[in-house]
């Protein structure tokens, strides 16, 4: 008895210093970044909960190994067999009650959690989010644009209906806790209520082809009013895409296109679309040819007729269809990238 009563104490006091020591090295709270949404905090409060039942376990484990290696260890001389013990009832309802009461109790955690994670407020404001090789987009069906960027009001629950028009993607923001796949020929939906304003970063986390660790899109959650002159200035821009650079603008965006090509000569996976127009460029087999009209074209529709030098082959891009007016219309607009 004398030794159940030590090694009690020292599993529980041994708990203690694995949980405190786990803590102080920032894994119970600091390794996740900043807790950024509503959904965040049952998911964060499980996880707590695990590094506690992790301590305690690694404790019931470690502590009774390590105390019947000193005590009870061979004296010299000893020649003798240990003594056999056969079945213990107490021990035996101990060990399978203890275990169920564990499970049952994170069952509940879990369900409770995702009940949390999912809870629809009637409220709640439609994004439409397009993901695709390897970029992402996002439409307000309440505001008629598109973006490639993210905003998000503060204090309001934001439900994103997300399709993947390829292979299937993963919806990721840290700081917001929640991950939802996004799979072709399906809807998914993702709610979340952001409570802090910054800036974050969506990131793909299922693995979707050679760029999949570039398909990242700002995030920006702002107060009330900071969104509404966003939301202003975005239906502008909408509204000055009836000019033909601007359709092609709008065109551009609504298919990821400046996911890939930058506008202002920076350097990201495909060429940039900054003074692109009438440049003359190598090709990967030593011949020169100009950018203009017929290339542009041809590069949209058949990505793989004239990769320049210096760029992946096969080309990473997919074929796009358009129509002649819309074609048209995004050379118009790479025209005044310059
Ligand atoms: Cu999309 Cu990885």
């Amino acid at each position: 008895m004398r030794h159940f009563v030590i090694v009690g104490i020292l599993v529980i006091a041994m708990a203690v210093l694995t949980y405190v020591g786990l803590d102080a090295a920032g894994v119970a709270s600091q390794m996740h970044p900043v807790a950024a949404s509503a959904q965040a905090a049952s998911i964060d409060q499980l996880w707590n909960w695990e590094i506690i039942a992790m301590s305690f376990l690694f404790a019931l484990i470690v502590v009774p190994m390590l105390y019947s290696l000193i005590v009870f260890r061979r004296k010299k001389g000893d020649t003798t067999d240990a003594e056999h013990i056969e079945g213990n009832t107490p021990l035996e309802i101990a060990w399978t009650v203890g275990p169920l009461i564990l499970v049952v109790f994170f069952a509940y955690m879990g369900a409770y959690s995702l009940g949390e994670v999912r809870r629809a407020d009637p409220q709640a404001f439609e994004v439409k989010v397009k993901a695709q090789q390897f970029t992402w987009t996002f439409e307000y069906p309440e505001y008629g644009f598109v973006s490639t960027e993210l905003r998000l009001p503060v204090g309001r629950q934001a439900v994103l209906k997300m399709e993947s028009v390829d292979v299937i993607h993963s919806f990721w923001v840290p700081e917001f806790r929640v991950k939802q796949d996004v799979v072709p020929g399906r809807v998914t939906e993702y709610r979340i209520t952001p409570t802090l304003p910054g800036s974050y970063k969506v990131r793909c986390a299922e693995l979707c082809g050679t760029s999949h660790a570039y398909m990242e899109s700002p995030i920006v959650v702002t107060t009330q009013a900071d969104y509404d002159s966003w939301v202003a200035e975005q239906q502008a821009l909408a509204a000055a895409a009836q000019t033909p650079e601007g359709q092609g603008q709008l065109l551009s965006v609504k298919n990821g296109c400046t996911g890939c090509h930058s506008l202002d000569g920076s350097a990201l996976t495909g060429p940039t679309w900054f003074g692109m127009y009438g440049k003359e460029e190598e090709l990967a087999d030593g011949a020169t040819i100009t950018v203009d009209d017929e290339y542009i074209v041809e590069s949209i529709l058949d990505p793989n007729a004239k990769i320049v030098s210096g760029f992946p082959s096969p080309s990473v891009m997919p074929p796009y269809q358009f129509t002649d007016d819309e074609l048209a219309s995004i050379v118009a607009y790479l025209k005044t990238l310059k």
